[in-house]
């Protein structure tokens, strides 16, 4: 007896797991047709969501940071486990902003500080000595995260709180920063090799003046603005935004999109040279924040699967491949130029080699999500779907999951890789992201103002696709089922007993209209 149960749980163990990641799921809101997929995602998810599978990290799972606002809000908009979802929106009231609770700063009012508990970013050392600089992405951040809060929670309350603080940090950007005209100026860092200083997230890249990430954000927080405007009856406000975001798109690809290049660049400078180091983030990005269109993603595409430069240094060295860390694309196909460079953070022996830092072609987990967003956009279905499995299958196959920690001796992971080559656990609390991808893309749920948006897009080897939400105030069961081979999906809402067809390349569009 005791002999047959050991054969049973080794057999189920061999068909669960096929790595050696020891990880186990403690929440559980996938499923799919594929026993060990699920379990991928929701082991992975539970290091990299929630971070209740510790392994060998103490991984808080959010970033409780302004630059991480719109991240965290991918995380934990659509579940409210443990109330994670409660901390997180919490924590949006508590961003200083100048000019607001008291709150004063050297910039203007309605800049929304780099850092928690500081004006500037953490970076006050190194090759600009003792002086931090500015950022300025988490300023369109901001707005973001509060339209995917409010439009997954229905929380009125909560959006007439928080929403003249939004507005307060929009008119930074369009009255400080002339966004009102066009795309917003950062006069603070101007993006030239002399006097610029990092902008962003991206902390070591002298970004500014017109930034593209910065702009492309910027854009989600103008079509969010038309929806929380509409949901308060600020019809002028409305139509302000609107009319603001109708010709974006144009505006953008202008500013930014280089023909020759077939891509988007990461900054124009105040001279207006365009700087370019190949940035891949910034291109998935975009396309998959609605920016650019299938001519310009076939290009972006393209150049993905072409040689990029060699990478220097480590277990890849010399390999071309976009997708040498297997885990996710390789953040720029070019070393990032040395002029655009902001050494602050280097180690003492200098800048690492092209592929030594996730900052400059090696990889953040994170961009695995627009990877995989920005290819459904264009209903490239299966390509997005071997990215997410790769991803997964490479976490599978490390004996801690990819997770690093270097003050307990685990400086590498089993291919050789490091911490600052490969983006994953601490600190890089974003990386949990990338599976949120299975709900908006795959399963295809996305909350907007007016409802809940489900349009599932099913790769070639799934029949059956689940994911459990918290939407407004019930917690639903979404499940998307292949009818008729892959003719047709079938939807099923247990908890609304709901049951209905949706032709492929369709949404239904699940409204609660009652209770506005
Ligand atoms: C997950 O999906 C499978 C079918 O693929 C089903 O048998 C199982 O009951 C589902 N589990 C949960 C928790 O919904
Ligand atoms: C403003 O700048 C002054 C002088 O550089 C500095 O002492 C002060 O701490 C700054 N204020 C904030 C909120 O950073
Ligand atoms: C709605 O938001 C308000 C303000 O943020 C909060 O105090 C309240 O608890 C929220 N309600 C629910 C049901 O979460
Ligand atoms: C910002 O807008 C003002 C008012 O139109 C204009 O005078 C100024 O030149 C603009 N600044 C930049 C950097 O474009
Ligand atoms: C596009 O990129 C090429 C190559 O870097 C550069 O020579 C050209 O000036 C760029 N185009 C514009 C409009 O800046
Ligand atoms: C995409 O936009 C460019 C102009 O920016 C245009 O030439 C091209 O035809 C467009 N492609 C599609 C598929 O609409
Ligand atoms: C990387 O490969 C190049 C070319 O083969 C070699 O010159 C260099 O020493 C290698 N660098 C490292 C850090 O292994
Ligand atoms: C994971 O490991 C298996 C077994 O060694 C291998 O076949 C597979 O290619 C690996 N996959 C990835 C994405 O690393
Ligand atoms: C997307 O691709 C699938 C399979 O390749 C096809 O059946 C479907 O019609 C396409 N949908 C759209 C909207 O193009
Ligand atoms: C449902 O949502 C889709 C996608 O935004 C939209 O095109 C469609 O018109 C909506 N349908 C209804 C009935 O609201």
């Amino acid at each position: 007896m005791l002999f047959e149960v050991v054969i049973v749980t080794l057999a189920v163990r061999f068909v669960l797991s096929a790595g050696k990641c020891p990880g186990q799921a403690y929440s559980t809101p996938f499923n799919t047709s594929s026993p060990i997929l699920t379990r991928q995602l929701n082991v992975f998810w539970s290091i990299y969501g929630t971070c209740e599978e510790k392994l060998d990290t103490n991984d808080n799972p959010f970033g409780d940071n302004p630059a991480w606002a719109e991240w965290d809000a991918i995380k934990f908009s659509w579940n409210n486990h443990n109330g994670y979802r409660d901390h997180a929106q919490a924590t949006l009231s508590r961003f200083p902003i100048n000019g607001i609770d008291g709150t004063t700063g050297n910039m203007s009012n309605g800049f929304i500080w780099s850092w928690m508990d500081s004006e500037r970013w953490p970076d006050a050392r190194g090759s600009h000595g003792s002086i931090a600089s500015y950022h300025f992405d988490q300023l369109p951040r901001f707005p973001a995260a509060v339209y995917q809060y409010y439009a997954w929670t229905r929380n009125r309350t909560f959006l007439q709180t928080i929403l003249p603080r939004v507005e307060f940090v929009m008119t930074y950007l369009l009255v400080n920063m002339n966004g009102s005209y066009g795309i917003p100026i950062n006069r603070v860092n101007d993006g030239t090799p002399e006097t610029s200083r990092p902008s962003t997230y991206m902390d070591q890249v002298k970004s500014g003046w017109k930034d593209t990430w910065v702009t492309m954000t910027f854009y989600t927080a103008l079509t969010n603005m038309v929806e929380l405007e509409k949901v308060v009856g600020n019809h002028n406000q409305m139509t302000f935004y609107q009319t603001l975001a109708n010709n974006f798109g144009e505006i953008f690809d202008g500013a930014f999109w280089n023909e020759s290049l077939g891509r988007y660049v990461g900054w124009v400078d105040r001279n207006g040279y365009q700087h370019d180091s190949g940035y891949v983030f910034i291109n998935l990005e975009a396309l998959a924040r609605g920016l650019g269109n299938r001519t310009k993603a076939d290009r972006i595409f393209q150049w993905l699967s072409e040689p990029a430069d060699p990478i220097g240094i480590g277990p890849h060295n010399g390999s071309t491949d976009v997708y040498h860390n297997v885990l996710a694309a390789r953040t720029t196909t070019e070393n990032v130029a040395q002029p655009d460079w902001d050494g602050w953070s280097d180690p003492d022996e200098g800048r690492r080699p092209y592929g030594g830092l996730v900052e400059s072609g090696g990889t953040m987990i994170w961009l695995t999500y627009y990877d995989i967003m920005a290819r459904l956009r264009f209903n490239y279905t299966d390509e997005a779907f071997a990215i997410l499995t790769r991803m997964l299958d490479r976490v599978d196959n490390d004996s801690h999951c990819l997770t690093f920690n270097y003050e307990k001796g685990r400086p590498q992971d089993d291919f050789g890789e490091d911490f600052v080559q490969i983006g994953s656990n601490f600190p890089f609390p974003e990386s949990g992201i990338a599976v949120v991808a299975f709900l908006h893309g795959f399963v295809g749920v996305q909350a907007k103002i007016d409802g809940l948006y489900i349009c599932p897009q099913l790769p070639s080897s799934l029949d059956f696709v689940q994911a459990q939400v918290d939407y407004d105030t019930s917690r639903l069961t979404i499940q998307i089922r292949k009818q008729n081979a892959p003719s047709i999906y079938h939807l099923t809402i247990p908890e609304q007993q709901l049951s209905v067809d949706i032709v492929p390349g369709a949404c239904y569009n699940l409204s609660f209209d009652s209770s506005e």
